[in-house]
């Protein structure tokens, strides 16, 4: 991609080790631009446990708009051992996906060259699916509440929210991305949920579903219960192309998913907003994992497989792809394991090795 405008990008590091695999996706995509020939321009967010802990922010007043101006958002990890379950969670990442309506989460299932999986038997061939999540509703809205806290008669009840809008967009995104990612096995869009015991919420998604379905003749519309996926996902992984569901499902089943394409080192996600102007925000999935920082030992192949997802969303396709086949030469030729301490390599060494493939590419 050739001198296309330059490319803006709010860092947030965040905790733990999230700052350390963050600086090898940003070395990479220095390499990466360098060859493209595009430019990028960089800011810093301090936003996290420490910032919380310093200051009792989360997200400071104006720091939403700030993020707007820019084109995406790299973060590396929230989580802090000292910050009550909940706080950064809700104050910080959640808060950014709703204000930022990255109504769709985005997690490519792929079982990378030389990464190992639990499932026997099953190669990079057979585990290749993406799962979009909803993002903005569900029971992660945040209605509920207690009535009679701390007796023996509490009460507690906790809203799982869906919108024609919420879901029809999601459902929308979903056939287009299943379309576009045309795969050779056929197209096929599978609707994960539990329409046999959630007869209001997920029969809304259902009819909406089938309605949009309509429009996408040449993509299967599939469906598959909840529990169900999860036995079919370890069973038959291959049986996946794209998966839609929603925000709770969605958050359980991509780790169950996630472990299947070798876990948090290498796996990723983009909270997207597709509309016009909107910002999307890419992340790792490993977490801050506190007993590893600064140590150098951290796999950043999930962060660097996010920054290929940034590069793609935002208009740079190509280099997010050769991002993409970068890492993979590296999984499948160099790294010993994607476990922490166990790589053969430091975190740094593994950004330089995805630097040297992309080079020799
Ligand atoms: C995820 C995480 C978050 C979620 C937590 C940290 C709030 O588990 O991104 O999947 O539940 O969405
Ligand atoms: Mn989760």
């Amino acid at each position: 991609m050739s001198e296309k405008s330059n490319l803006k990008i709010a860092v947030i590091g965040g905790d733990g080790t999230g700052p350390e695999v963050t600086a090898e996706a940003l070395k990479v995509l220095a390499a990466v631009a360098k060859q493209d020939d595009f430019s990028f321009e960089l800011k810093d967010f301090d936003f996290g446990g420490e910032r919380y802990l310093r200051t009792g922010e989360t997200l400071p007043a104006g720091a939403v708009d700030e993020l707007r101006t820019f084109d995406a958002i790299l973060l590396g990890a929230v989580g802090h051992p000292d910050v009550p379950p909940g706080v950064l969670e809700k104050g910080l990442l959640l808060e950014l996906r709703f204000q930022l309506d990255q109504y769709i989460n985005l997690r490519p299932v792929k079982l990378f060259p030389g990464v190992e999986t639990p499932l026997a038997g099953k190669k990079p061939e057979d585990i290749d699916f993406v799962v979009v999540r909803e993002n903005t509703e569900d029971m992660y809205c945040g209605i509920g509440g207690f009535l009679k806290k701390h007796t023996p008669d509490e009460v507690a009840t906790q809203t799982a929210v869906y919108t024609r809008k919420g879901c029809e967009r999601c459902i929308r995104w979903a056939f287009d991305f299943t379309r576009r990612r045309n795969n050779p096995k056929g197209k096929r869009l599978t609707l994960v949920a539990k329409t046999n015991v959630l007869t209001f919420g997920h029969d809304l998604w259902d009819r909406t579903f089938r309605d949009v379905a309509k429009e996408y003749s040449d993509v299967e519309a599939d469906y598959n219960h909840v529990d169900a996926c999860c036995m079919w996902m370890v069973k038959n992984p291959e049986y996946y192309d794209v998966i839609v569901t929603t925000n709770m499902f969605g958050d359980i089943i991509t780790d169950l998913a996630g472990i299947l394409q070798g876990g948090m080192g290498v796996a990723a996600g983009g909270n997207i907003n597709p509309d016009a102007g909107g910002v999307s925000m890419f992340e790792p999935m490993g977490g801050s994992a506190p007993k590893y920082t600064g140590k150098n030992v951290i796999n950043p192949i999930a962060a660097i497989n996010a920054l290929s997802m940034l590069l793609v969303q935002s208009g740079h396709e190509a280099s997010g792809q050769r991002v993409l086949a970068a890492l993979q030469k590296v999984t499948g030729e160099k790294m010993k394991s994607q476990a922490a301490g166990k790589m053969g390599y430091s975190t740094s060494q593994v950004g330089d090795l995805v630097v040297a493939a992309l080079n020799d590419a």
